[in-house]
């Protein structure tokens, strides 16, 4: 358990817009910031952070919250874990009540690991440029590759020492556990002897969104064919090659810039191109593309274009790629390089003018690409023919956009010199294979949903029953929305004599609700009333900032729900939406009562309706009698109920 003053710290200390700014790029937009959804898919930006408020609301799928919700949602963090990742953002010690065991083994298992690659990072930088075989060995090499100082800092590249144990000893003596240095796969273990895992080989940090180390990859030095090439960062608690690109956190900012983003094969060209002035580069490091890391790449930008070397090999890479990435219905260009040049040695053998040039003249749409490839060797025979335009109806079967799907028709039966038709049919053609392929049994959880299909007469007995969520709702919103509006009655006395009175709105609300003895069926909305009622009778009052910062992360997220619309976080006054908010601000204590009564009201058709259903039983005829006299008398309250609020509206 975390302490409330720590709780309290962490959201002191939390700037909503550094937090999201991690994994999405922000741009200033009046008091706002505006970028693009983290949670759905999004071309134009819907999704608003609000510096002064510390939340952020995305207009176009409806979720907001905090700081720590943001975390929790795009983390998949729980509660405490968000507090912390949060806390050590900001340095602020986390003091916690002791957590069991098994808790605490979970919990840091990850932080350790994260500390342990941090420690390795700084520990093999350190070990390049202030050893003497590190500055003899790994930067000589690092300078003869072309890479400059600033940019060896910049990716943090490293030297591991070509001795046995150095890294290992130095992270026992750091009090790292073995154990853990074996899961980080940093160090490894043969015959109880442990070792360094990279030894005489330059480390590439692998970096997450945030900028934290996860892994490295590992470039031996020597010619010596029988050891690997690169060793990579096992899968572990926080590296997951399929799910991480190599150099996202230096790229996403450009990438967002240039709506646009370059994929290579590997570190090197991710740092010779940054080098060469061109920083929307990543590469998927150590696997083929994945589709999780398409996604990735789709937060930032629809638009991604291959970068790879034409050999034979390179072309395979692209073909698979490009058919993944029009899948994830975005859009693909292909650069081949010269066979024999990746982007790496082409940024080094041309200045950043010529390899942007030869980018952008040599960037081809996926038909083009795969025509132009195949077209020559298929010239006058008609069978190799026939495949090129299956390959080509393949790659257009996985858009799932059929209107982007019936423009790449046109285009490629132009290029092929085909009958568009016979190409639309080979294309439909390909869909209903795949769509028969993927055709599964339904899943388990598709199962669960069929089960609870409730039949016609369940159905309609659910829409008699009578839910009061939304007068709830409704009380509660304005409550919170206008607690200390003060609301003005006039009145005569007993005597007959003028008098006003005003009370607040949250004070009004909180007398009458507890006078009838009312409760919410909604959980939650009772605790938050509670909240309230006993903030008030210690004379004190909640505001919306209270809420929007309060310790349980679902009490926040509903209160930026309720609070927040597009207009009550702009500050375009001219807006119409705003002059609505305006109007309803203007009639707080007419929509005060109306609510309020709205409430009660359907709370009383309520108990008469359930009273209703229980007459219907057999009973002992007293029984019924006295449920019949209570029928009545609600009856009579009801009409009373809508009688006075008629009076007051009219009033
Ligand atoms: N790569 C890898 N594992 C390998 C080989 C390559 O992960 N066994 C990745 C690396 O990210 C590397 C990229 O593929 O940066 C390009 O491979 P390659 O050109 O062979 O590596 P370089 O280090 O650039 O070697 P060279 O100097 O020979 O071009
Ligand atoms: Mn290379």
């Amino acid at each position: 358990m975390i302490k409330p003053e720590t709780i309290d710290k962490i959201f002191d200390a939390a700037r909503i817009e550094e937090v999201v700014g991690d994994f999405v790029t922000l741009k200033r937009r009046g008091v706002n910031m505006l970028g693009l959804c983290p949670f759905h898919n999004e071309k134009t930006p819907s999704f608003t952070v609000s510096p002064a408020k510390g939340i952020f609301k995305c207009f176009g799928c409806g979720k907001g919250g905090n700081a720590v919700n943001f975390i929790m949602e795009h983390e998949h963090f729980s509660y405490p874990e968000a507090l912390k990742y949060l806390a050590q953002k900001y340095s602020i010690e986390v003091d916690e009540e002791k957590p069991s065991p098994e808790q605490q083994e979970a919990m840091d298992e990850k932080e350790s690991l994260f500390n342990l690659t941090a420690f390795a990072q700084k520990h093999f930088e350190d070990t390049l440029h202030n050893t003497e075989e590190g500055k003899s060995v790994g930067l000589t090499y690092f300078k003869e590759r072309g890479f400059t100082t600033d940019i060896i800092k910049k990716f943090g590249l490293g030297y591991s020492l070509n001795t046995w144990d150095d890294f290992t000893s130095k992270a026992l003596k750091h009090g790292y556990k073995k154990d853990l240095l074996e899961k980080s796969s940093l160090v490894r273990t043969r015959d109880h002897q442990t070792y360094d895992a990279f030894r005489g080989r330059v480390t590439f940090p692998i970096h997450n969104l945030s900028g934290r180390v996860l892994g490295f990859g590992a470039r031996i030095l020597t010619q010596d064919k029988k050891k690997p090439k690169y060793i990579n960062t096992a899968e572990s608690e926080i590296y997951h090659k399929s799910k991480v690109l190599y150099g996202l956190f230096f790229a996403k900012s450009a990438i967002v810039r240039e709506d646009n983003c370059y994929l290579t094969e590997g570190y090197t060209d991710v740092i010779s191109m940054h080098q060469a002035g061109i920083e929307n580069v990543i590469a998927s490091s150590g696997t083929s593309l994945t589709t999780d890391q398409i996604k990735l790449i789709r937060r930032y930008t629809q638009n991604i274009t291959l970068l790879f070397d034409g050999d034979p090999a390179g072309i395979k890479a692209a073909f698979r790629g490009v058919d993944m990435i029009l899948e994830e219905g975005m859009n693909v260009k292909i650069v081949l390089f010269p066979d024999g040049e990746d982007p790496d040695s082409y940024a080094r053998n041309f200045r950043p003018a010529e390899v942007k040039a030869f980018i952008t003249e040599n960037a081809k749409d996926f038909i083009s690409f795969k025509t132009h490839l195949l077209l020559e060797e298929t010239q006058n025979d008609p069978i190799k023919k026939a495949g090129l335009i299956k390959e080509i109806a393949l790659s257009i079967s996985r858009i799932p956009e059929p209107i982007a799907r019936s423009l790449y028709v046109q285009k490629s039966s132009d290029l092929l010199q085909i009958d568009e038709n016979l190409l639309m049919a080979e294309v439909n053609k390909q869909r209903r294979i795949k769509s028969k392929d993927q055709a599964q049994q339904p899943t388990a959880q598709e199962e669960e949903s069929w089960a609870v299909t409730k039949t016609p007469l369940e159905e309609a007995s659910v829409k008699k029953g009578i839910s009061l969520r939304h007068q709830e709702y409704e009380i509660i919103r304005t409550l919170l929305l206008y607690h200390s509006q003060v609301m003005i009655f006039d009145e005569k006395d007993e005597e007959g004599h003028d008098v006003r009175f005003e009370i607040n709105v949250a004070d009004y609300l909180i007398n009458e609700i507890t006078n009838d003895d009312l409760r919410f069926e909604t959980e939650m909305y009772q605790h938050v009333f509670d909240e309230i009622k006993s903030a008030r009778e210690q004379e004190k009052m909640l505001d919306e900032q209270y809420f929007f910062t309060h310790h349980n992360p679902d009490v926040s997220k509903m209160a930026i729900d309720m609070l927040t619309s597009p207009y009550t976080l702009s500050n375009q006054w001219e807006d119409k939406h705003k002059i609505y908010v305006k109007k309803e601000e203007d009639n707080v204590k007419m929509n005060v009562i109306e609510i309020l009564y709205a409430f009660k009201l359907k709370k009383l058709e309520k108990i008469i309706y359930e009273n209703r259903q229980m007459l219907k039983q057999e009973m002992e005829p007293e029984t019924m009698l006295e449920k019949m006299e209570f029928l009545r008398n609600m009856e009579s309250i009801k009409t009373m109920l809508a009688k006075e609020l008629s009076r007051i509206i009219i009033q």
